[in-house]
């Protein structure tokens, strides 16, 4: 059964490690995440963009694949279907679709729209028992066509909607989504303690995980980071993997790839992938 964020992630924040968020595009993609979450015995949250929502049908087959994969696969480790940097329409569809965790990314709004609509979601969050995820100060880099200039967030602006009684924040600390470029100034972590200051407890959450160091990981980790996104590293190995079978031609003379073996190397890539990231994150063995 899928379970809202919170237990899993205010676990996290106590404990100091992070619980990872995955992003899924396909069935396998869902079923390799799922899969290596139970073999390391971890908490895991999977990400939907509404991009991704759209490729894979609409929520509702996302909910209904879910859900089939939690009972056929034996998943008995904590799972959050989470949607990523929602809209205010997109979150209310999720709620309805059976998500069980939502983040509406209103950071693009003034905060006074920003508040006024995580304040109405908080509600409906809360009768439900889904965990909601707000956003002050956007993370920069591409996510679905929408590009955010990687701003740091106001700590004042994050204690005013961490107020309003969502389970956790993302503030933009200087992360952005994608590569970092050889000249990024790196995390801001005098930013990152100025909000944990002012928040509290609040269980932090910080986006564009794909290729920030152990080191970084570690420190945001102490200063209340509870959740960590990844996305961008598990399509840079399944591109990888992908490519490296086409090249090796293993096609069936005159029929084609066979599409379940085409994927095979690309599932494995994101297992993996996803492996080193619940290492790096402290998160196995925390179901
Ligand atoms: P990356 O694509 O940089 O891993 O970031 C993922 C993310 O933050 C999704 O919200």
């Amino acid at each position: 059964m899928l379970v809202s964020a919170k237990d899993m992630l205010n676990k996290a924040r106590d404990g100091k490690y992070a619980v990872g968020q995955f992003n899924i595009n396909n069935l396998e993609w869902t079923k390799a995440v799922l899969l290596t979450a139970q073999e390391n015995n971890s908490p895991v949250i999977l990400g939907v963009s509404e991009g991704a929502g759209k490729y894979m049908c609409g929520y509702k087959t996302i909910v209904g694949m879910v859900n089939g994969m939690l009972e056929e696969l034996n998943i008995t480790v904590p799972v959050a279907l989470h949607l990523d940097h929602g809209s205010f329409d997109g979150a209310k569809a999720c709620i309805n679709a059976g998500f069980s965790s939502i983040m509406f990314d209103g950071s693009h709004y003034p905060i006074e729209e920003n508040i006024a609509k995580t304040t109405a979601l908080v509600n409906a969050c809360d009768v439900l028992g889904i965990s909601l995820e707000a956003e002050v100060g956007s993370i920069g880099g591409e996510e679905d066509g929408v590009v955010g200039t990687g701003e740091c967030a106001d700590p004042d602006e994050c204690k005013m909607v961490a107020d309003l009684g969502v389970t956790m924040l993302a503030a933009g600390i200087g992360n952005i989504h994608g590569k970092y470029p050889e000249n990024w100034a790196g995390l801001s972590f005098d930013t990152l303690a100025a909000i944990k200051d002012k928040v509290g407890d609040m269980p932090l959450v910080l986006h564009g995980g794909t290729g920030i160091s152990g080191e970084m990981i570690q420190k945001a980790i102490s200063l209340g980071v509870a959740k960590i996104n990844v996305n961008t590293e598990c399509q840079l190995t399944f591109q990888e993997a992908t490519r490296k079978y086409i090249e090796e031609g293993k096609d069936r003379e005159g029929k084609g790839f066979d599409p379940r073996k085409l994927l095979a190397p690309g599932f494995e890539a994101i297992k993996a992938t996803v492996k080193e990231k619940m290492e790096l994150f402290g998160s196995i063995n925390k179901a």
